[in-house]
């Protein structure tokens, strides 16, 4: 979590007395891989890493943001947005800004700090924590309030519409509505969520494969018009068909032969993770935690045999996982192609765990990996402190 005081104090120095500080959790997701843009399941938890927007209105007819971890400045007017993406970090603040002033909300000029310890290019959603963070901070600049939802939702719109990743609502969803010690089981066609309680016993284990992944464009995006080509054949054969979460495997059968191979595995690793989150959140409800593991197992093999999303030093740590103390369960989590991986490890062993799994990975890969003990957190809030 990010220290709120000298986080104050840095804004203050810069840019004179902070008016309001808003924080929003990154992300871990425990199961339900690239299902969020089909309609279909996911099962995420908010984590103890954050971002931080301390905000003040400005005087003049400037507007300024502060990566704090950068220690980047960028000077901008809110009545002039710039209309293209610059490829950094930037580009999510501006782009929530951007979407906001398309649901009607104008947010006066305004002096901004932000900072965050979510890891940066892992998979743990650090992008929409920033993004939420600072539609929280916009929202109440303007004097504005909006549903938790409809924030997830404005927030989505900057990635797709102005980052340029077509992303699902996952990030976005948790990052506002994570519920503490709780996984989310969030239907994303209509939104509603269903919280469901992480045992008091087992520790959410992340285990940083350092290989770096990006969302803006490439392989996601490659994947997802695979899944759009496959989701057009299944609907072209049942018209009944809105998105891949009303197909099952027997309609991708028979539309098989109308799409390419890569199409064909792609959605059915998605139809077959949909019926795995149904499961794991029925296993999770009842305690049954090594059914819980077992899901997690099928989900990490389809993500990285049918939706070839993984990488060696993922698919290493997954395996090195299964030999640790206290191990329920280990997959790769978020968008793919590098990152982290999640494991649910007995409270107990978790120290044995990380030291374990850290020292194994060193000695195969030759890797230095960061590992976090997390505990699944609440959303986005606006954070008190004395004025
Ligand atoms: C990224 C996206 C999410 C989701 C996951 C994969 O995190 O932002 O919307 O698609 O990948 O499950």
């Amino acid at each position: 979590m990010i220290a709120l005081e000298p986080l104050l104090r840095q804004h203050a120095e810069r840019f004179g007395a902070p008016q309001s500080a808003f924080q929003a959790p990154g992300r871990v997701n425990l199961i339900g891989e690239h299902t969020d843009y089909t309609g279909g399941l996911v099962m995420p938890a908010a984590i103890d890493f954050n971002t931080v927007a301390v905000m003040t209105p400005a005087k003049n007819s400037a507007s300024v943001l502060y990566a704090s971890n950068l220690q980047k400045e960028f000077h901008f007017d809110v009545n002039g947005l710039p209309e293209k993406p610059k490829h950094d970090w930037t580009d999510y603040p501006i782009g929530v800004l951007w979407s906001l002033r398309q649901s009607g909300v104008t947010v006066p000029q305004f002096t901004m700090t932000l900072e965050g310890d979510v890891p940066l290019g892992a998979g743990l959603s650090s992008s929409a924590s920033i993004e939420v963070a600072v539609a929280f901070a916009a929202l109440s600049l303007a004097g504005k309030s909006m549903p938790l939802t409809e924030i997830a939702l404005a927030c989505k719109r900057a990635e797709n519409g102005f980052v340029g990743a077509q992303s699902g609502i996952m990030d976005q969803y948790i990052a506002c509505c994570g519920v503490k010690d709780h996984a989310l089981v969030i239907d994303t066609r209509d939104l509603t969520s269903q919280p469901e309680p992480l045992p008091a016993n087992v520790r959410l284990v992340i285990c940083n494969s350092m290989v770096k992944h990006s969302h803006a464009g490439g392989e996601y995006n490659a994947r997802r018009a695979e899944v759009d080509e496959g989701t057009r054949a299944v609907r072209s054969i049942n018209p009944a068909i809105r998105e891949l979460r009303d197909a099952t495997l027997a309609d991708l059968e028979k539309a098989h032969a109308s799409m390419s191979e890569n199409a064909y595995r792609r959605c059915r690793h998605i139809i077959t993770e949909n019926a795995r989150v149904k499961e794991a959140a029925a296993a999770l409800s009842s305690g049954n935690m090594k059914r819980m593991g077992q899901l997690m197992a099928e989900a990490h093999a389809s993500y990285r045999d049918d939706f070839a999303a993984s990488c060696p030093e993922v698919d290493l740590l997954v395996e090195l996982a299964a030999a640790q103390p206290g191990i329920i369960g280990a997959r790769l989590t978020g968008g793919g192609f590098g990152g982290c991986t999640v494991n649910l490890v007995e409270a107990a062993c978790a120290e044995a765990f990380r030291k374990g799994i850290h020292d194994a990975y060193l000695e195969r890969a030759g890797i230095d990996a960061d590992i976090y003990l997390c505990q699944a957190a609440a959303g986005a809030s606006e954070l008190a402190f004395a004025r």
